[in-house]
């Protein structure tokens, strides 16, 4: 994948330099340009920002400038440009699958009060991190690209895989232990020292949609209970009363068992 990153404080990106990222620059995974668009503008002071037209407060980075630099790129495939801005979509896990199945990504960070208007026009997509106000996209663009290049084949090695990751599936991640199994008293759950695989993969499931249900029931995405996640849920539902209640209209999402299935098909 190539990134390329427009910004006037480049010397802010050295984090890409370090760890997980930094390695999938020398494996060749990813390459990173980046570029000052201060180098493409006219004026004899450099300036990339001027005062809004109609008053009010901070200055507005200018049209020219980000327009030259996009257009001096050096593109190899057709690239997906992307606004940082505090006004677009929300960054989210889904919207870093959509980034890491691109070839080539483009972003543009803003700085002072914003962008002059026409400056949206060359964007494919606006990205927010969250509703919060930065001094300037930098930040913004390196959480987008951070967490969209750690999706890309060979970036993790096998341990580190992401496809167990909170929000890969619709739910957050089960709880993890390592070593020592005993520590200040509290200990690690009997059954993850078992080395019985079919029981560790179903207290895992478990854990994860109660951990989901507790603490980020808006992100549960029942559609995407498998089969064998129901009984696991009805025994969740006795536990807990928050997880009954917030559980009991899922369980229409429960596919028939097979021979209920096939009756259905004979009856049709
Ligand atoms: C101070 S902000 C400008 C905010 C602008 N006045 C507004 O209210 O929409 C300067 C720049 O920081 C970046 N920025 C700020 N907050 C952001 C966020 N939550 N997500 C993504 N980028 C953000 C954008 O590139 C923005 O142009």
């Amino acid at each position: 994948m190539r990134i390329h990153i427009l910004s006037i404080f480049p010397e802010m990106f050295s984090p890409l330099n370090e760890s997980i990222i930094k390695k999938a620059r020398e494996k060749g995974l990813i390459e990173i340009d980046l570029v000052n668009f201060r180098d493409y503008t006219a004026s004899k002071h450099k300036n990339v920002d001027d005062y809004p037209y109609g008053g009010g407060a901070g200055m507005v980075l200018k049209p020219e400038p980000i327009f030259a630099a996009v257009r001096n790129l050096s593109l190899k495939a057709q690239p997906k440009i992307v606004l940082m801005s505090p006004q677009g979509a929300v960054f989210s896990q889904e919207t870093a699958q959509e980034l890491a199945r691109e070839e080539e990504l483009v972003f543009i960070c803003g700085h002072y009060e914003g962008f002059d208007e026409r400056i949206r026009t060359l964007a494919d997509m606006e990205i927010s991190i969250g509703d919060y106000v930065l001094t300037g996209g930098e930040l913004a663009a390196m959480v987008v690209i951070d967490s969209t290049v750690r999706l890309l084949p060979g970036v993790l090695g096998e341990a580190e895989s992401s496809e167990d990751d909170s929000f890969a599936a619709g739910f957050l991640e089960y709880p993890q232990y390592t070593r020592p199994p005993e520590f200040e008293g509290m200990e690690v759950p009997a059954v993850l020292l078992s080395g019985d695989h079919a029981r560790v993969a179903a207290w895992s499931r478990q854990a994860a949609l109660r951990r989901t249900l507790l603490k980020r029931p808006e992100i549960f995405r029942p559609e995407r209970l498998a089969a064998a996640d129901f009984p696991l849920l009805r025994e969740l539902m006795a536990e807990d009363e928050r997880i009954r209640q917030l559980s009991v209209r899922w369980l229409s999402f429960e596919p028939l068992p097979r021979s209920k299935r096939s009756r259905r098909l004979e009856l049709e």
